[in-house]
């Protein structure tokens, strides 16, 4: 599976270490930057991440910025991405469990490098529980 992952300035360097914890672990990587630490404005890469996810470009999606709001709300406007915000263990499973998160977004400037490691595998190796919890993600998006 190829996995798109993006960071703002203040996720960087944690993008950088995931980008090369994720091809170790056999993963392809689509990244779509930011490539510096230099400032810049989240949008700008959240939405080329959530169009890849959603044209099947990518198989999920990585996000992560200082506290991972502004990456959430960027994604979460585009119908069919749920971009669910994670910084421990058992909020990493639930987000896959019960959420079916196709975006995990990381608040890089809050958590350790080993917890987002913790996190991308716990999240990656959980399964989504169907059931009530389809029903729940179905009404997500409001009828037109
Ligand atoms: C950047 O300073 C910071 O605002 C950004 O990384 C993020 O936390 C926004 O939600």
């Amino acid at each position: 599976m190829t996995i798109g992952i993006c960071a703002d300035h203040a996720g960087f360097p944690l993008k950088e270490e995931l980008v090369a914890y994720l091809r170790k672990k056999g993963y392809g990587v689509r990244d779509f930057g930011t490539f510096s630490t230099d400032s810049m404005d989240y949008p700008d890469v959240a939405h080329p991440l959530a169009e890849a996810v959603l044209a099947g470009e990518v198989g999920c999606g990585i996000a992560l910025c200082g506290t991972g709001n502004g990456m959430a709300m960027s994604l979460n406007h585009h119908a069919g991405i749920r971009a669910g915000l994670a910084w421990n263990k058992a909020i990493a499973e639930l987000v896959k469990a019960h959420n079916n998160a196709n975006v995990l977004v990381m608040p890089a400037r809050f958590i350790s490098p080993a917890m987002a490691r913790l996190i991308v595998r716990t999240w990656l190796g959980t399964a989504f529980e169907g059931g009530r919890h389809q029903r729940r993600i179905d009404k997500i998006e409001p009828a037109r």
